[in-house]
C-alpha cells in the first residue's frame, strides 16, 4: 500500500485552498499540520477497500483526502492545552505552538469544512456519482459527530481523574479513533459502489483493527519515546486517562488487540477480490511502532 502514499499526498496538497486570501496563516497553518506526514492510515484503506470490491483504487481518492482531513483536524483539537496538551505531534511543535491556540481551533474547523467540501467536491462526482457522493458524506458525517468520533473524545475528557470500565473504555476507542478507520473503510467500497454486505465486512474490519489500533496506541504511550512516534509520551499518565493499559495492564492489552486483529481478518472472508494487503496491513498495525 506505500505505492499509494505519493497519490496521497499530491491530491491533498490540490485540495487546499491557495494562500492567496487575507488570511493566508490560517491556510499555512492548516497545510502545516495536513502536509507533516503521518502514517495515512485511513486513506490508504479507503483506497484498499475500493480495490478490494473491483473498482481502481484511484476512484476513493477525494473520499480518502476527506477522512484524512478530519483526522487532521482531531489530532489538532487533541492537542490543544485545554485537552491532551501535548506540544508535539507528526515531529514536530503542535499546530497551536505554532500558530496559538485560537488559530489552531480555527484551522481545525477549517478542515473539517474542507473534509465535506472534498468528498462533495466535482472530482469526487465524476470519479463516483452524486449518489455515492452524498452516501460517503454522510458517513463521514456520522462517523466524526457527536455519536462518533467528537463523542469518543468526549467521553475520554470526561474520564480523565476517573476510572472507567471495560464497557466504557469499549465505547470510548470505538467512537474516537473506531469511527474515523471505518469511515474510511467504508468510503473506499461506497467509492466502488459496492452491497451492503461488503460495506458491513469492512465496517466489521474498521471496527476491530480501530480498537486495535488505540490500544496499540496506549501501549506505545507508555513504552515507546518521543522520537520514535513524533509526539510525546506519557501523555495518558500525566493527563490521568482511562485506558485500557491503565486498566489492564499491557500484557492483557497486547491479547485483546491480537484478538480483534484477528476478527479483522476474519471479515475480510466477505470480499471476492484480493485481500491480501488488508490483512498484511491489519497485522502491521498491531505490530507497528509509530
Ligand atoms: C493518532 O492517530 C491518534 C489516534 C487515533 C490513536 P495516528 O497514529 O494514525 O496518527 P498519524 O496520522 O500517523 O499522525
Ligand atoms: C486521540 O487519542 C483520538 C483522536 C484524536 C480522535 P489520543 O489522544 O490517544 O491520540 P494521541 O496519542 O494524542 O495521538
Ligand atoms: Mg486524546
Ligand atoms: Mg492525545
Ligand atoms: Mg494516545
Amino acid at each position: 500500500m506505500t505505492e499509494y502514499l505519493s497519490l496521497i499526498e499530491t491530491k491533498l496538497q490540490e485540495f487546499l485552498p491557495s494562500t492567496d486570501c487575507t488570511e493566508k496563516v490560517l491556510i499555512e497553518s492548516m497545510a502545516y499540520s495536513l502536509k507533516a506526514g503521518g502514517k495515512r492510515v485511513r486513506p490508504c484503506l479507503a483506497l484498499e477497500f475500493c480495490k478490494a470490491c473491483g473498482a481502481e483504487p484511484q476512484k476513493a481518492l477525494p473520499f480518502a483526502c476527506g477522512v484524512e482531513m478530519i483526522h487532521t483536524y482531531s489530532l489538532i483539537h487533541d492537542d490543544l492545552p485545554d485537552m491532551d496538551n501535548d506540544d508535539m505531534r507528526r515531529g514536530r511543535p503542535s499546530n497551536h505552538i505554532v500558530y496559538g491556540a485560537a488559530t489552531a481551533i480555527i484551522a481545525g474547523d477549517a478542515l473539517q469544512s474542507l473534509a465535506f467540501e472534498t468528498v462533495l467536491s466535482e472530482e469526487a462526482e465524476k470519479l463516483c456519482g452524486s449518489a455515492a457522493c452524498v452516501k460517503a458524506a454522510r458517513t463521514l458525517a456520522g462517523y466524526c459527530g457527536a455519536l462518533g468520533m467528537c463523542g469518543g473524545q468526549m467521553i475520554d475528557i470526561m474520564y480523565e481523574e476517573k476510572k472507567a470500565g471495560i464497557e466504557i473504555l469499549r465505547e470510548m476507542d470505538e467512537k474516537k479513533t473506531a469511527a474515523l478507520i471505518k469511515a474510511a473503510c467504508e468510503m473506499g467500497c461506497i467509492a466502488a459502489g459496492a452491497d451492503d454486505h461488503k460495506l458491513h465486512c469492512a465496517r466489521v474490519y474498521g471496527d476491530n483493527i480501530g480498537l486495535a489500533f488505540q490500544i496499540v496506541d496506549d501501549i506505545l504511550d507508555v513504552l515507546s519515546t518521543e522520537k520514535e512516534l513524533g509526539k510525546p509520551v506519557g501523555s495518558d499518565k500525566e493527563n490521568d486517562k482511562s485506558t485500557y493499559v491503565s486498566l489492564l495492564g499491557i500484557e492483557r492489552c497486547k491479547e485483546i488487540a491480537e484478538q480483534a486483529t484477528e476478527k479483522a481478518v476474519e471479515a475480510l472472508e466477505g470480499f471476492d477480490g484480493n485481500t491480501d494487503a488488508l490483512k498484511e496491513f491489519a497485522y502491521s498495525l498491531l505490530n507497528r511502532t509509530n
